[in-house]
């Protein structure tokens, strides 16, 4: 029985514009994704039995069906008929409710690791497919790298990776549920959008402040009036010396780009003096499938 490690990379949105309201109540979104170094890390077992066991060192979150890893083992056992199921430990160390996507990284790494395990049985194609039925943020994390994201988040464009830098997370202790700040978002009244073309442009030409200078979500003018936090890390990491700072996904970190790691690390030093959940880390390049 084969076994494999696989490391399920956190993601960040440089920016994050949210287009239109679909029929089916999700919204058509654009945004540009940015894997980082910090990630979970994913030990695969297969076994005889038809069985997913899972396991999870942080003891709040679900080790049944209800943890997407779970499903996404299911749901490749199913598409591809093989028999038997698999043993998943997962160390946690992406913040959970963050926007980081960590349950999709976790998700996306065990449809990689299963897929290497079996020798490749679905193709690029299918795994992305695959992964999209899992949530809407799978399919950026099974690729990971720089991209651009549209439809739902599975229309992908690979971009060019980020010029060389670091950055700074921050996750404040409150934590926003998805689904609500989606439904306070009207896309028709929507007062700043990012300049996702600005932001193409400035990867184009590795220019990283301007990429940095258009960094934009629009779920921040969405969060709630307290806490304050979000507008406080931004400040933080901009008067360090951040050349740009926002808030990734749904929040509720917030993240800060910096090209000097003693500016970075001194951010890092001054958020860990009021909250707990502080990192230094740097892009992530496209995993290889
Ligand atoms: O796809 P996923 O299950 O990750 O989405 C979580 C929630 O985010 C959905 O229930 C929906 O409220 C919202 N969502 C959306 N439009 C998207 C992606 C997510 O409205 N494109």
């Amino acid at each position: 029985m084969g076994e494999i490690r696989e490391r399920a990379y956190a993601k960040l949105n440089l920016s994050l514009d949210v287009i239109s309201k679909l029929p089916d109540g999700y919204h058509e979104l654009c945004m540009v994704m940015q894997s980082v170094a910090m990630h979970d890390e994913l030990h695969i077992r297969l076994r005889d039995k038809s069985q997913i066991r899972l396991s999870v060192n942080l003891p709040f979150l679900p080790c049944d069906n209800r943890n997407i890893a779970a499903k996404a083992a299911k749901a490749f056992f199913e598409k591809t008929g093989f028999k038997g199921g698999c043993d998943i430990d997962i160390i946690k160390n992406i913040p959970v409710c963050a926007g980081m996507g960590g349950g999709s990284a976790d998700g996306a790494a065990v449809l990689r690791g299963l897929n290497k395990l079996f020798g490749n049985p679905l193709s690029h194609k299918e795994l992305l497919e695959l992964s999209f039925t899992l949530g809407s943020d799978l399919p950026f994390c099974v690729c990971g790298g720089t991209a651009l994201a549209k439809g739902k988040g599975e229309v992908l464009t690979a971009l060019a990776p980020l010029p060389h830098c670091f950055i700074v997370i921050c996750k404040p202790s409150f934590s926003v549920s998805t689904p609500v700040l989606f439904s306070k978002i009207d896309s028709r009244n929507i007062k700043y959008r990012p300049d996702t073309a600005g932001i193409l442009n400035c990867i184009d030409k590795e220019d990283l402040s301007g990429i940095c200078r258009r960094m934009y979500n629009v779920f921040e003018e969405v969060l709630p009036e307290t806490p304050k936090d979000v507008s406080l890390i931004k400040r933080t990491l901009l008067d360090c010396g951040a050349l740009g700072a926002v808030m990734t996904g749904t929040g509720s970190a917030v993240f800060g780009v910096f090209d000097e790691a003693e500016k970075a690390e001194k951010a890092r030093l001054l958020l860990l003096k009021s909250y707990n959940e502080v990192f230094l880390t740097q892009p992530q390049g496209a995993i290889s499938i």
